[in-house]
């Protein structure tokens, strides 16, 4: 059975809630939250984890003074033990970090039930797409491919499901004629990099109440 989200602590800007930010690839909506919280906030972050060494993003970490570690994969054949070591590497920076919320800002793995469930109602995912339409990696694509006229973005609290977890928030972005995939992309971030933050603020200042 699944187990209910338990929410982070109501925030403020006086004691701000601690958070990582997960990314793998370019990090720009790292960016955009971290140019969020210039002005004080009630959440802060303290900790920005990539699963890739080659991640651009790092660069905002360590331009930000901010703890920023790198944890790939561990090199071992049994891929059930590989993704559970290393979320168990991942769990001991965020406990020595003492963090309070988990933010997936574009990282590409999928987090095993037994690290979401320790979690859950404390991580929140940003997806490219309407969900439930087009989970997954190839958001764009699949959107573009099976002709809607509108896509958009997706804020929502993780859990074991891919892409699947209560809807936090949403916004849409006309799909027009002629449109590719970087287009897209470039439309939807451009949302995404508003609206997450922004939801962080209300989420933080306890106006969302968990559903199971
Ligand atoms: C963002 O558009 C985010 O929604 C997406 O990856 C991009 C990351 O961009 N996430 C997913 O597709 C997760 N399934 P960024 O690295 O420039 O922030």
């Amino acid at each position: 059975m699944e187990k209910p989200y338990i929410l982070p602590r109501r925030a403020s800007i006086d004691k701000p809630l601690r958070i990582a930010v997960f990314i793998s690839g370019s990090g720009s909506g790292l960016n955009a939250l971290l140019n969020y919280q210039q002005t004080p906030r009630a959440h802060i972050t303290k900790l920005i984890i990539s699963d890739n060494i080659n991640a651009h993003g790092l660069k905002y970490g360590y331009d930000n003074n901010i703890k920023t570690k790198i944890i790939p994969l561990p090199d071992i054949f049994d891929k059930n033990r590989q993704r559970i070591l290393h979320e168990g590497l991942i769990n001991i920076e965020l406990i020595n970090s003492k963090v309070e919320l988990i933010v997936l800002s574009g990282y590409m793995r999928i987090l095993t039930p037994s690290f979401v469930a320790k979690w859950k109602g404390r991580i929140i995912n940003i997806h490219p797409s309407l969900l439930p339409d087009f989970p997954g990696v190839h958001a764009h694509r699949d959107a573009i491919q099976s002709g809607v006229k509108i896509s958009g973005c997706t804020v929502h609290l993780v859990d074991s499901g891919v892409d699947t977890g209560m809807i936090l928030a949403q916004r849409e972005v006309k799909i027009i004629p002629g449109e590719t995939i970087q287009t897209l992309q470039d439309k939807i971030k451009k949302i995404e990099h508003e609206i997450y933050p922004q939801i962080l603020d209300l989420l933080c200042e306890g106006q969302y109440h968990p559903m199971s």
